[in-house]
């Protein structure tokens, strides 16, 4: 028995402790407020069969689960950044674990949702996912950590039923350009053949990867969702996601499409956008996706809502429980014999530490394309050559915006102080080489705002040493402000005081 099969009947072993979730929503319990949510489902007579909670505090959760009612929940995790290597071994994941373990356990949930991507990367914080390099040392990597985390999980999250959380990849969306030498499909089964992991198949990260790799150029949606499906290891598909999809356009301009291919041109230039509403191609490729013969152990089906308003989630969940509701039964039902049996897998043997080293070169290389210190030349950036304009959004609009803009905007968390630069001709923009001008070591668990806190502070120390004094009182009232958010108990000890 080759060792691809060992871990898919593990795999099996574990899925069948799991019971079948049906139709969901994935939230973030502050946006909206979950509380609302709850009430506006209720009025309309709609009882999702699970929450699936982004990752928060373990107060907010356990404050937030109080009021959740009925149904199963299930945890999207975060920080445990499975895509970098050596990351199992830092002082930020060990933090980040624990925490995962407490909020499965708070939500008794029977997966551990984690995106295959990353938001620290070679020394450099970022506000929202960047996907993995794909290729094939990549693909050793991420298998490496996840049969560590599962092992960890099985080790330290016991759940009240005797069993331990599956662990969960997510295909990642693309966000204008795409890094490697591997197909998607072809990535995630060398991590599949190598590991117990369920998967997440998400239809607008499914979109994306069409817009921004060769397929486009190619094949029409429709071909390209058969073709993706047929090698993508569909047996390991646990949960599927629905989300928004939208264009990005800080600047007010719309992103050109390259003019060379005017058959395609009529493609938005979307990306992932949960709070937008969800486009009516992505149900047309969901129904593609739920007909795929493979697709044989789908547990949930969600749609993916954190910020967006109250009255859309409803309306778009009314919609898709009246659509989809049979779904995910008939499908947990169906014969799970489709992955037959095992032809000629050969896992190739790697030397782990070369594996290791050739991998942080690469990130290093990847980040330093990212940020504008390398240009996007070699094998790897093949794909993304094609759509140079994209890449270039990326850099030069999407980034810096992401920096300035994503999770709190810098111009308001900062008054005075920002007015006290922009007097003297400080810009924002100079911030932004700042933040990415050289590695640092991670300095704990995985939080962008209060990221952005410390690095504006250190910023305006060394541009503008005399507003000192401003800024950390400024600071020190934002951090107390998040804590009252996130920590109810913490507001009452203040009111008290
Ligand atoms: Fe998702």
């Amino acid at each position: 028995m080759t060792v691809r099969w060992t871990y898919h009947r593990e795999f099996i072993r574990r899925l069948e402790a799991i019971p079948t979730h049906g139709l969901g929503l994935s939230v973030d319990i502050h946006s909206p407020a979950i509380g609302n949510v709850r009430r506006s489902l209720q009025d309309r007579h709609l009882l999702p069969g699970y929450l699936e909670v982004f990752r928060t505090t373990t107060i907010a959760l356990e404050n937030a689960m109080k009021d959740v009612g009925d149904g199963f929940l299930a945890y999207h995790g975060e920080g445990l950044w499975v895509t970098q290597p050596g990351v199992t071994e830092t002082r930020a994941f060990q933090q980040a674990f624990t925490e995962t373990v407490q909020h499965l356990q708070v939500l008794q949930s029977a997966w551990l949702n984690h995106e295959c991507a990353t938001k620290f990367l070679a020394g450099h914080y970022f506000g929202t996912y960047l996907p993995p390099l794909y290729t094939r040392s990549s693909a050793d990597i991420v298998s490496e950590n996840i049969r560590q985390i599962q092992s960890l999980l099985d080790q330290q999250c016991q759940l009240a039923d005797g069993n331990t959380p599956l662990l969960l990849l997510e295909m990642p969306p693309l966000t204008y350009f795409v890094a490697g030498t591997l197909s998607l499909p072809s990535f995630f089964r060398i991590v599949c053949d190598q590991s117990t992991c369920g998967l997440v198949l998400d239809v607008g990260h499914l979109w994306t990867v069409f817009r921004y790799s060769w397929a486009r150029r190619t094949q029409s949606l429709a071909q390209f969702v058969s073709t993706f499906l047929d090698e993508f290891p569909m047996e390991r598909v646990v949960e599927i996601h629905v989300a928004g999809l939208d264009v990005h356009d800080p600047s007010g301009s719309p992103i050109p499409i390259p003019s060379s291919h005017p058959s395609k041109a009529s493609l938005p230039a979307w990306i992932d956008a949960h709070g937008a509403p969800i486009p009516p191609v992505l149900f047309e490729m969901l129904d593609q996706i739920l007909s795929h013969p493979q697709l044989t152990n789908l547990k949930g089906l969600a749609l993916e809502v954190d910020t967006k308003p109250v009255e859309m989630i409803v309306e778009e969940f009314a919609e898709f429980s009246q659509r989809y509701n049979s779904a995910v039964p008939r499908i947990s039902m169906a014969n799970n014999s489709a992955f037959g049996t095992d032809a000629s897998s050969s896992l190739e043997e790697h030397s782990a530490m070369t594996t290791t080293q050739v991998l942080k070169d690469a990130y290093d290389q990847y980040v330093r394309v990212l940020i504008g210190k390398a240009e996007p030349v070699g094998e790897e950036w093949k794909q993304s050559s094609a759509y140079a304009e994209e890449l270039d959004h990326y850099r030069a609009g999407y980034l810096p915006h992401e920096i300035l803009h994503w999770g709190g905007e810098l111009e308001d968390m900062f008054v005075e102080s920002y007015r006290r630069l922009r007097e003297r001709g400080v810009s924002l923009e100079e911030f932004v080489t700042f933040w990415f001008r050289e590695p640092r070591p991670s300095s704990g668990p995985y939080d962008f705002f209060l990221l952005k806190i410390e690095r504006f502070v250190e910023f305006v120390r060394e541009v503008a040493p005399d507003l000192q004094s401003m800024v950390e009182r400024e600071a020190r009232e934002l951090r107390l402000a998040y804590r009252l958010i996130n920590e109810p108990a913490v507001s009452a000890e203040v009111m008290v005081r």
